[in-house]
């Protein structure tokens, strides 16, 4: 199928790379001419693992533009740009959603299908879908749920497919199990809805997983007024098969480009609605959420006192999770910059995150390995789970530094071990 991406971010780049791989003639478009350079010329313009290889791939079916015009050569229009939190506000800004639709409206006609995959506040596809019809064209929702590090298999190999389209549109559904058909082969589930349920299909699921990660967080703070451990807690309960062990990891707290502002802008979206007090609790899981940040500061000032002016701390981990280089709404990124606001040498490392950190928070002392970044500190905080950080030989670590204060803001280490080698251990919520 002739296919065009609208967007191409990190959704669409994915989406636009994976379409291609699955054996579709694809033209991603957008108006960041970067973006566009460095994704004709096969490299990504962000780290997301085996993205590279399917860009530079020479089958010769994608390519990329920053001329909408060229889209009118394709039947099938994703849109797939961003909708980040509005300024001043929790709701979503919609400007880029409606841009690429004003866009692409003068090269549909019959027989063209717009579909859209960026999360919107439900509503949107129906409010679009009069733009779209009146050029003869049809309008499908058809949501995401790919996790960066892992976006280029969940776009491939989907847990399952929404389609939110117009009430008896077959015709629509049709074009996208064309548009699937190698991961509908091999079994994977698909729903074919309306346009509401299918968007709330999105936000519902991002809600339901920080609630999930809030829940644990709140009883990792249980944990830690009673003495309990909430990993063993985690392991336990996550045995009972409708609860599960997924997304059950207590520490820092969830960031990113999607939860966060997700769980905002559902909330902003019922009160709009009228029916707010349907989703307050997820006022709660934000405020959770936010709460495990101040604790690892708190547990740093126990550690130094609370003049923190002028001390020394390693930071290992500044990317929202490991596999990514994203520093969007990063609880780590956020700890060592409220660190070196009050006045602390932070010294950080990440395996890839450190140039998208240094650009947002440029005042921490960055350094390219973690034997580099504990040197000379005082405390030391693993922040994002990367493997080489959980890895770690904790008495080869104590010949590089003279801390002996390890904060596990992940629960990712070995405590018996940090210990056994002379560490003074901290997790989230364990003794
Ligand atoms: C998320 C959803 O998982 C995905 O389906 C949706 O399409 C986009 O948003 P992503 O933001 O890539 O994906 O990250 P995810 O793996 O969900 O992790 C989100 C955050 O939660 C990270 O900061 C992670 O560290 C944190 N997390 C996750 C926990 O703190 N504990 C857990 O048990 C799991």
């Amino acid at each position: 199928m002739r296919i065009s991406v609208i967007g191409c971010g990190y959704l669409g780049a994915v989406h636009a790379a994976c379409m291609a791989e699955l054996g579709h003639d694809v033209i991603g478009v957008d108006v960041d001419q970067a973006k566009i350079d460095a994704l004709s010329e096969g490299r990504a313009p962000f780290f997301e693992p085996g993205l590279p290889e399917l860009l530079k791939a020479e089958h010769g079916r994608l390519r990329f533009t920053t001329d909408i015009s060229e889209v009118s050569h394709a039947r099938v229009h994703f849109v797939a740009v961003g909708t980040p939190q509005l300024e001043g506000s929790n709701a979503a800004d919609m400007r880029f959603v409606d841009a690429s639709i004003d866009a692409l409206l003068p090269h549909i006609g019959p027989g063209h299908l717009v579909v859209g995959k960026s999360t919107v506040p439900v509503g949107t596809a129906a409010r679009l879908a009069e733009k779209v019809e009146a050029t003869g064209a049809e309008l499908a929702w058809n949501p995401e749920f790919l996790r960066e590090g892992f976006a280029v298999s969940d776009t491939l190999t989907p847990d399952r497919l929404v389609y939110g389209v117009r009430r008896g549109d077959d015709r629509a559904s049709d074009v996208l199990d064309e548009v699937y058909r190698r991961p509908l082969s091999t079994g994977t589930p698909r729903i074919i809805t309306d346009y509401a349920t299918a968007e709330l299909v999105k936000v519902s699921a991002n809600a339901f997983l920080a609630t999930k990660i809030s829940f644990i967080n709140a009883m990792a703070e249980i944990a830690e007024v009673t003495g309990a451990d909430v990993t063993t807690l985690a392991d336990a309960i996550g045995h009972d098969a409708r609860i599960g062990r997924r997304f059950l990891n207590a520490g820092v707290g969830f960031g990113g480009g999607c939860l966060p502002k997700d769980i905002r802008a559902f909330q902003a979206r019922a009160e709009e609605l009228g029916v707010g007090h349907a989703l307050a609790f997820l006022d709660d899981v934000d405020q959770v959420n936010l709460r495990r940040r101040q604790r690892v500061l708190d547990l740093i000032t126990d550690a130094l006192g609370t003049e923190l002016a002028g001390r020394t701390v390693a930071v290992l981990g500044v990317t929202f999770k490991p596999d990514s280089d994203d520093v969007r709404d990063s609880p780590a990124l956020d700890i060592a910059a409220r660190l070196a606001l009050r006045g602390v040498r932070v010294k950080a490392t990440d395996p890839e995150g450190i140039e998208t950190a240094r650009a947002k928070v440029p005042s921490l002392d960055y350094h390219p390995s973690a034997r580099d970044a504990v040197a000379g500190a005082e405390v030391v905080t693993v922040l994002t789970e990367w493997r080489e950080f959980r890895e770690l030989d904790p008495r080869e670590v104590s010949t590089w530094t003279d801390a002996r204060t390890i904060i596990d803001g992940r629960n990712c280490l070995d405590a018996g071990a940090w210990r056994a080698a002379g560490w003074t251990y901290h997790g989230l919520g364990r003794p």
